[in-house]
């Protein structure tokens, strides 16, 4: 089949993003705002459910189709009452980007003084949570005889040197373990690791002259620092039929820190 720019397009499709809903210009809003934009309905799930709302509420005035759903995604009666919204909204989910993680919210610490409710808490969230959503969304997916699970794994997963970059690299092992399982349904599991990303949580993180944003800026091979839409066009690429033979792949969108020396 000749290659087509319609190889992008979502028209039909139904997208559900975790995460998507707590602070102003955030990664989980470029991709709600990314996949309407192509033609997907969207569910934009958050544990900020007025945040949620608001976000679906901009995919709407631009023209696109989208509910909000508050969610906190380590409980799977929570998880559940998404796909049931999900459903009755737009008749099935085809597409599960696992966007939401602690990670501005976190302490830094080494990893020998961690709390252990504080590592737990955040394994729950950035790992189990992925999880969770994938035991939801999959069959929904097998009902329509296919779908695509992104994981939003980072850049700071290579090396882990956190609590937040293991969650993260376990997170890749979850990826590559559910593109196996899952491939003989149809379903493709990727990953995308971005780099230093000006969210409002990310801007928190990287704030200009700090040691993080001097050895980025020291070690990345192009533009150090991204914004979210810049993460959007990778996005599109794994849920759309121009990505259909990739699986069980980290996309990294960073501007070349991953090969820093
Ligand atoms: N910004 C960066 O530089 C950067 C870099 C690499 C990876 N990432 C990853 O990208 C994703 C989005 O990051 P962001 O910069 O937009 O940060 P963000 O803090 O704005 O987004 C995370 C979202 O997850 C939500 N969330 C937290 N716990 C939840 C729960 N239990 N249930 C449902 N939602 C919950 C938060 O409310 C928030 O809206 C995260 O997975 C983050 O780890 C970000």
């Amino acid at each position: 089949m000749a290659f087509t720019l319609e190889s992008f397009s979502l028209a039909g499709k139904v997208a559900v993003v975790t995460g998507a809903g707590a602070r102003g210009a955030s990664i989980g809003r470029a991709y709600a705002l990314g996949l309407a934009g192509v033609g997907a309905a969207v569910v934009v799930g958050d544990i900020n459910g007025d945040g949620a709302k608001g976000v679906a509420a901009e995919v709407v005035a631009a023209g696109g189709r989208a509910i909000g759903v508050q969610v906190d995604i380590t409980d799977e009666a929570s998880v559940a009452a998404m796909a049931q919204a999900a459903r009755e909204a737009f008749g099935g989910v085809d597409i599960l980007v696992n966007n939401a993680a602690l990670m501005v919210e976190l302490k830094r610490s080494l990893i020998l003084d961690v709390e252990i409710d504080d590592w737990n808490r955040l394994f729950a969230v950035n790992l189990t949570g992925a999880l969770i959503c994938c035991k939801a969304f999959a069959p929904m997916m097998r009902e329509r005889g296919g779908g695509r699970i992104v994981n939003q794994v980072s850049a700071g997963a290579y090396p882990p040197l956190r609590p937040y970059g293991i969650t993260k690299l376990a997170l890749v092992g979850l990826t590559t373990s559910l593109a196996r399982e899952l491939g003989k349904d149809n379903i493709n599991v990727n990953a995308i690791a971005p780099g230093a990303t000006q969210s409002e949580a990310g801007q928190a993180l990287s704030q200009p002259g700090s040691p993080f944003s001097n050895m980025i800026e020291a070690t990345a091979a192009i533009r150090p620092k991204g914004q979210p839409e810049d993460l959007v066009g990778a996005l599109l690429l794994l849920c759309s039929p121009a990505g259909s033979w990739m699986t069980g792949q980290v996309i990294h969108v960073d501007g070349g820190w991953i090969i820093k020396v």
